[in-house]
């Protein structure tokens, strides 16, 4: 598993600005969507692509083109919703699917709740768009549901993870063509399963709590 953690003043910023819990709703979804921006950068950096003969004012040359079928972003929702706005700004001729989980607050364990994907994923790449990476549970289990489906590759954004996590996502996809792209590595889980320092609940912050 390749794993890019931002190095970037704008990305730390950004994201010192997403934790503060002073910041409104409003606020935190632009952000949001401007941090997923800037990863997505990172994150496409193996997106497939062909040569494409072109002319310019100038003289003909060849130039390069995102690769049919086009790249697949899954948001998971609902809070992976809020990052894909940034996304596919960045690549608009993406398709989009979507994944519904929701983590079990007691057991942490997640559940899948609504799906909506190309039922053949065979040669597609996917990028997983979800806010926050805890216990991993989350990601293992979409990332397991797109490989089940025929992706050959996956790559998630995520704007933080805790170091649990990321291992045990590590650890699940062993063999497995997967990238990790994150804003922030940050120090751990505490005792119900919240990234420390994190943010909170991503979802209840962009949304509020339903
Ligand atoms: C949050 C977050 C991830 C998951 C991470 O979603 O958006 O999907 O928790 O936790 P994990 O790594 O321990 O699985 P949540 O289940 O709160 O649902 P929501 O997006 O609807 O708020
Ligand atoms: N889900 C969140 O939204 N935040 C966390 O810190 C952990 C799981």
């Amino acid at each position: 598993m390749r794993v890019h953690v931002a190095d970037h003043p704008l990305v730390t910023h950004k994201l010192t600005v997403l934790r503060d819990r002073t910041t409104p709703s409003p606020t935190f979804r632009a952000l949001a969507e401007e941090l997923v921006t800037l990863l997505a950068y990172e994150a496409t950096r193996s997106v497939r692509t062909e040569p494409v003969s072109i002319e310019t004012p100038v003289a003909p040359t060849t130039g390069l083109t995102i690769s049919d079928p086009p790249p697949l972003v899954v948001p998971i929702l609902r809070a992976g919703l809020g990052m894909l706005q940034g996304m596919v700004r960045l690549v608009p001729t993406a398709e989009v699917g979507f994944l519904g989980m929701v983590r079990d607050e007691q057991t942490l364990q997640p559940a899948i709740y609504a799906e909506r994907l190309p039922d053949d994923l065979a040669n597609r790449q996917c990028f997983v768009l979800d806010p926050m990476l805890a216990t991993g549970g989350s990601l293992i289990a979409a990332i397991g549901y797109l490989f089940a489906r025929g992706a050959v590759d996956v790559t998630a954004i995520c704007l933080i993870a805790a170091p649990e996590g990321l291992a045990a996502v590590e650890r699940a996809t062993e063999g497995r063509d997967v990238t990790v792209v994150l804003g922030a590595l940050d120090e751990r889980l505490n005792e119900v399963g919240y990234i420390v320092p994190g943010l909170g609940d991503a979802g209840d912050r962009l949304y509020g709590t339903v």
